[in-house]
């Protein structure tokens, strides 16, 4: 059960009795309390109700809480101040709800009553190009989304629209073709694709660099001027004059420095291709690199026989490479629907938007000009080749031919964040369309389809830039979960060898707890974090044994296993016994209705998709209460009887909603660390 939202349908109860319009929103008003002394929730609606009603808040108060009907759940309810409500809960009301909560499988979690079909879009990798940190962040948080809506009793579609059919087929397609290493490709095929994916790549952009680096020069050579011009004037002695100059020049000498930078760093970047022989001479070799990917791509894309065999040929390994990573993060996806599926519909799509007249012909181009949008949502390239923008398109069309979905949740990083405003509308533009038409189509039920960017921010090396080698690549991310594992390995095996009695895990035992525990400490540490935040990867603080980590939480779950196992509590009979818990201490109390308060915390998960909060319910919440209660009252050592069997029962149940809240996160626990 859902007290909060119990107690808000007794508010809405209350208002309507009273008359109040919409009484449900009002309701909203009741919230956990956020000081203990003011009890355990409170509502404070009675003042802005005051504006609506034009009486004074404390009587408002006061009528809502005489038409309260809350005497089963409350102990008390209280007016204060200019008219806040408190909420105590009954001590006999917990124990009850306690009751029902030490067995039941879904921990009170009820199954909604409203179940709504989504579509979730994450992970999303580029086949072929390596799958960096970036990718698991859309990974972890979209799993942890899916099982969470999943276990609220919603239909969830998880679908993965990998990467498979961009222009980075194109270099892969020249490179093989021209660059491949035969000996390279026999032995680890993906590699070999992902190095020349890079290679290309560097050759591309530094083509584009070279370009660019006259430009740059000229505007650095006009800043420097400007700025040697303002220093050789005089200075105004005092007053606004002197402060205008003195603004001005300090912004002429921040943005020659940044200037200066620039001209640097591509300068370095244009070093690393020109002072290596062999790629200098690759460099020099194909000037109009980039054109050449592009044919290659265009080639793949019109049916070329020569690279659709090839394509068909690179993406087994590659997939077989992928799973191997989701098999090993233990995410599993209903759909893997990637861009090439649905390349058949890319015309049909921009021939649809044109007569709709939402998609206008531009200098060549096929665009969507947005209302409050500067660029156009451009659908079609002048030379023909549809975009990125067109596939999304016509994947919408697909999911709502297919699923009918209430809503589509995209787990994308913060940069796409204008793409998928402009697609957004512009899908929207079309079901209206084609609503107004009359026309009967699965799309026109899109108005009514939730459409959000899930987005998030950047994971950061130790220098505060996105996390990268010393290499400059981007991490893969097989070595970085290896790395976790290990590292884990030697937290585990140095835990193990202090114990006071000695080790208790073969070498089996800890390798099966590391790669949970190394695993675990990278999914929370992304989950655990705001998503739209940026946060500094490192191995020591994910996988710290006092901080708000998986690691943490892991240990936190362990410990009470081993208490029930040293009082060889039959688990199975605890929780099947009819005899209701005794809650006495205060401590006891409260760690009862943080307990209860799990459902809570699933809600306002899915609110603005947020699993941070699940995590903060887990560490801040519930493992610091249970700690003061574990440190205040003892269980084993508690006389037999009614106390025993409550600390008893609330131990079991902290371990039981640790074990599905890391589940639902993703995260597995072990029975011994
Ligand atoms: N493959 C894309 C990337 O790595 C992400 C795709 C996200 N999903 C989508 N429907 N656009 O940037």
């Amino acid at each position: 059960m859902n007290i909060l939202q119990l107690l808000r349908e007794r508010f809405a109860q209350a208002l309507q009795n009273l008359g109040v319009e919409d009484p449900q929103r009002w309701a909203e008003h009741v919230v956990v309390a956020r000081e203990e002394r003011f009890g355990h929730y409170q509502a404070n609606l009675a003042m802005p109700l005051a504006r609506v009603l034009k009486r004074p808040p404390r009587q408002i108060a006061q009528q809502i809480v005489e038409h309260l009907p809350v005497q089963d759940i409350c102990h008390q309810v209280e007016v204060a101040g200019p008219g806040f409500i408190n909420l105590r809960l009954a001590v006999e009301f917990l124990q009850r709800q306690l009751l029902t909560l030490k067995n039941d499988p879904r921990l009170g979690v009820p199954q909604t009553a409203h179940p709504r079909t989504i579509v979730i879009d994450y992970s999303a990798p580029n086949v072929a190009k390596p799958m960096h940190v970036g990718h698991i962040r859309s990974t972890v948080l979209g799993d942890c989304l899916y099982r969470v809506l999943k276990f609220l009793g919603h239909r969830v579609i998880g679908d993965n629209h990998i990467g498979d059919w961009g222009t980075q087929f194109g270099m892969i397609l020249f490179g093989y073709k021209h660059l491949r290493d035969p000996q390279r490709w026999e032995q680890a095929p993906v590699e070999e694709l992902a190095r020349l994916y890079r290679l290309v790549n560097q050759l591309i952009t530094y083509h584009q660099k070279r370009q660019q680096l006259p430009q740059l020069e000229k505007q650095l050579v006009l800043a420097q001027e400007q700025l040697q011009q303002l220093q050789n004037q005089p200075e105004p002695a005092s007053g606004p004059e002197a402060k205008k100059h003195r603004r001005h020049l300090r912004r002429l000498q921040a943005q020659v420095q940044e200037l200066q930078a620039q001209v640097q760093q591509l300068q370095e970047t244009l070093a690393q291709v020109e002072n290596d022989p062999q790629l200098a001479s690759l460099a020099q070799r194909w000037p109009n690199l980039e054109q050449l990917v592009l044919q290659e791509t265009a080639k793949l894309h019109a049916g070329d026989e020569e690279n659709r065999r090839l394509w068909e040929q690179f993406m087994p390994p590659c997939l077989e490479v992928l799973q191997r990573i989701y098999r090993r993060l233990g995410v599993q996806f209903d759909v893997t629907l990637g861009e090439s599926f649905y390349h058949d519909r890319l015309p049909g799509v921009v021939q649809e938007l044109l007569e709709l007249g939402i998609a206008q012909e531009s200098q060549g181009a096929v665009c969507v000009f947005l209302p409050d949008q500067q660029a156009p949502f451009v659908i079609r390239k002048s030379d023909g080749a549809f975009l990125y923008s067109t596939t999304d398109l016509a994947t919408i069309q697909y999911r709502m031919e297919r699923w009918a979905p209430d809503a589509i949740l995209y787990v994308v990083d913060h940069r796409q964040s204008l793409h998928f405003q402009q697609l957004f509308a512009t899908a929207r533009l079309w079901a209206k369309r084609l609503q107004q038409l009359g026309r009967r189509s699965p799309l026109t039920k899109l108005l009514q389809t939730e459409l959000t960017h899930v987005s998030f921010g950047t994971i950061l090396g130790p220098d505060g830039k996105p996390f990268r080698t010393r290499a400059g690549d981007t991490v893969g991310l097989e070595s970085l979960l290896e790395e976790a594992v290990e590292h884990a390995l030697r937290i585990v095996s140095q835990n193990d060898e202090a114990k006071p009695h000695g080790p208790e895990l073969s070498p089996e035992q800890r390798r099966r707890v590391a790669e949970a525990v190394g695993i675990g400490a990278i999914k929370y540490a992304d989950l655990s974090h705001h998503r739209t935040s940026d946060y500094v990867f490192s191995y020591e603080k994910m996988m710290s044994t006092t901080g708000n980590t998986a690691t943490y939480m892991q240990y936190a779950y362990a410990r009470i296993r081993s208490i029930l196992r040293r009082g060889q509590v039959d688990v199975q009979a605890l929780r099947e016994s009819p005899q209701e818990p005794m809650l006495e201490h205060p401590l006891e109390q409260q760690l009862a209705w943080t307990l209860l308060r799990f459902p809570e915390a699933l809600e306002e998960v899915v609110q603005d998709y947020r699993p941070n909060l699940l995590t903060n319910y887990l560490f801040e919440d519930l493992a610091t209460c249970f700690t003061a209660f574990y440190e205040t009252c003892p269980v084993l050592q508690a006389p037999e009887g009614p106390t025993r069997y409550t600390r008893l029962v609330l131990c079991d149940l902290t371990a039981q909603v640790i074990r599905k809240g890391l589940e639902l996160l993703g995260i597995e626990v072990v029975e011994q660390m």
